[in-house]
């Protein structure tokens, strides 16, 4: 695995596969991979017949006083288990190398940022956008391929290719689940095993609440407070719970059929996001 720490390396190494006809498929990640991220590597390795994965704590997607400084950085096991699967390049930059001190330009995607985790996380989703828009012009892949997990952030990326016209094919990945139901993510660390066990109770709510609507449930607003119930009796602090629509993450109408239930909530000082997608 070729380890490359900047843009201009970069665009060389990826070139030459380039020039010679193969297809490139992205994984971009802030690294302390676990099994959610290899699965994403896992579908680009059959996908594509190169794969590279950027590792980049992002800073501007990160808000005053949020988890920036302690988002655990794992370099070593991370390249380690890119090396395991096989990965062709790990895009490794510095802050530096990715932005510019005088740096005037950022990409917000309105609508769909401004909602859940958007409303709670003011800057983030415009961080996001930003960096992934770089890494796109960066890399220019065939593929990039994202988690179900964020769904709003894939919701946000996959606006914002359709409107600036970024010719790349965006590949959605299931959600990868701890054997009790806990999405898989880095911010897991930071719970105790207690917490750990009432995490699980965050997929179980929705699993609920997506069985009531699958059941017939119409009144929406009802399904939302139940869940916040259950959650709130669990200990969670619940940011929100919702009912959207797939395609757009407006508040699901009745006669809506590709449903989203999405949750953010904290567990002491840990915030979790979880979400399902399906079809009624
Ligand atoms: P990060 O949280 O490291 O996630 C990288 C990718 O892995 C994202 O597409 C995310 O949705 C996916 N992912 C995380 N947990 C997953 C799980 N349990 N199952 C399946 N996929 C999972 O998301 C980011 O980084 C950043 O915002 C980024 C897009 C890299 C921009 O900085």
């Amino acid at each position: 695995m070729q380890i490359i720490n900047t843009v201009s390396d970069l665009r060389k190494a990826i070139k030459i596969w380039r020039d010679s006809g193969e297809t490139v498929a992205f994984v971009p990640t802030m690294g302390n991979l676990h099994a959610g991220h290899l699965q994403l590597v896992s579908q680009a390795k059959e996908k594509a017949d190169r794969v590279v994965v950027s590792i980049f704590v992002n800073p501007t997607q990160f808000g005053v006083g949020e988890d920036f400084e302690a988002y655990p950085r794992t370099e070593l096991e991370d390249q380690q288990k890119l090396e395991d699967a096989c990965v062709d390049l790990l895009f490794l930059p510095a802050v530096a190398d990715i932005y510019a001190l005088d740096a005037l330009t950022t990409i917000t995607v309105a609508g769909v940022s401004e909602d859940y985790c958007g409303a709670f996380r003011p800057g983030h989703f415009s961080g996001v956008a930003t960096v992934v828009c770089k890494l796109l012009n960066i890399v220019q892949p065939n593929m990039i391929l994202l988690g179900l997990k964020d769904f709003q952030q894939l919701t946000v990326i996959k606006m914002m290719v359709r409107d600036l016209n970024i010719p790349v094919e965006i590949i959605a990945v299931e959600t990868v689940r701890e054997p009790n139901g806990l999405a898989m993510s880095s911010r897991n660390g930071y719970l105790t095993e207690e917490e750990k066990k009432i995490a699980a109770q965050l997929y179980k709510t929705l699993c609920g609440a997506r069985d009531a609507i699958l059941a017939g449930a119409k009144d929406y607003i009802e399904v939302e407070q139940q869940a916040l119930r259950v959650l709130q009796q669990a200990g969670f602090l619940v940011d929100y719970f919702s009912v959207c629509r797939g395609s757009d993450l407006k508040k699901a109408k009745p006669e809506d059929v590709d449903l989203v239930l999405l949750v953010a909530a904290k567990l002491g000082k840990t915030r979790l996001i979880d979400n399902i997608y399906f079809y009624k």
